[in-house]
């Protein structure tokens, strides 16, 4: 479903080249949930963005559904983005000004669907994150662990093929945290959507398929050690 291959990715900084990726490559099959961790400045979330095709690689390819990302230009990539993507960050990132059902409903303007398509899918994903009742609140009305909710309707409601969360709970108390992952897992193993997660939970961890490890830029073979990486019982 996803491939990477010898992925580097450096950024000019006072006339030196400084190097975050180094040579990562790995795949992602249909339906996988996968767990990334690795220490802070690790390049966890440069990784994400370069697989989502926000940053661009130095080298290096990434395919997708059998698209070659890497390879694309503007306006093709965030159309390619728009429709196979769902990006879940640890700070929400809701749109403040637009109601819950606004928010939800965004990618699916951007895709022009029908009003009745964008109605009738607005409800099935306000009652999958149990948000029914709530469509006419705005963002800081809702509690951490509701926003993030949102965002993952959000994030899911165009049914892309791949779905990149960032710390999804990195904001959130315990409670809040454990809901919004058991709702992030169940819904994307219902559609086999494929799910790379961010994340220093070793809960969060323990529920995915597998677990990459990052090391200064260069990606690891999953070890025993990867607890290591992650902070324990804590979000
Ligand atoms: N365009 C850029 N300009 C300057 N620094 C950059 C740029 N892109 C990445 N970096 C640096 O790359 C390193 C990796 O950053 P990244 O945000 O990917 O780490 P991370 O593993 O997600 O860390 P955290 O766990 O703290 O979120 C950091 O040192 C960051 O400052
Ligand atoms: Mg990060």
């Amino acid at each position: 479903m996803l491939s990477s291959a010898h992925l580097h990715y450096a950024y000019p900084e006072a006339g030196q080249q400084h190097t975050v990726l180094r040579d990562i490559s790995f795949s992602l099959a249909k339906g996988e949930r996968v767990a990334l961790v690795g220490r802070s400045g690790s390049g966890k979330s440069t990784l994400l963005n370069v697989l989502a095709g926000i940053d661009v690689p130095t080298q290096g390819e990434v395919q997708i559904a059998q698209t070659p990302i890497t390879r694309l230009q503007e306006p093709a990539l965030t159309l390619f983005r728009r429709q196979h993507i769902g990006f879940i960050y640890q700070q929400f990132n809701l749109i403040p000004t637009l109601t819950l059902a606004e928010n939800m409903l965004l990618p699916l303007e951007l895709l022009g669907l029908s009003r009745a398509e964008q109605q009738q899918r607005l409800k099935y994903w306000l009652d999958a994150v149990q948000l029914a009742g709530r469509a006419a609140a705005f963002p800081d009305q809702l509690s951490g662990g509701e926003q993030q909710r949102v965002a993952i309707a959000r994030a899911l409601i165009h049914q892309p093929a791949l779905v990149l969360a960032d710390e999804p709970t990195g904001n959130l108390d315990a409670t809040s945290g454990a809901r919004v992952l058991e709702l992030l897992f169940e819904l994307t193993r219902e559609t086999l959507q494929t799910l790379l997660v961010v994340t220093h939970s070793a809960v969060v961890a323990a529920k995915a398929d597998r677990v990459l490890v990052l090391r200064a830029g260069q990606l690891e073979n999953a070890t025993a050690d990867a607890a290591q990486h992650m902070d324990g019982v804590g979000w």
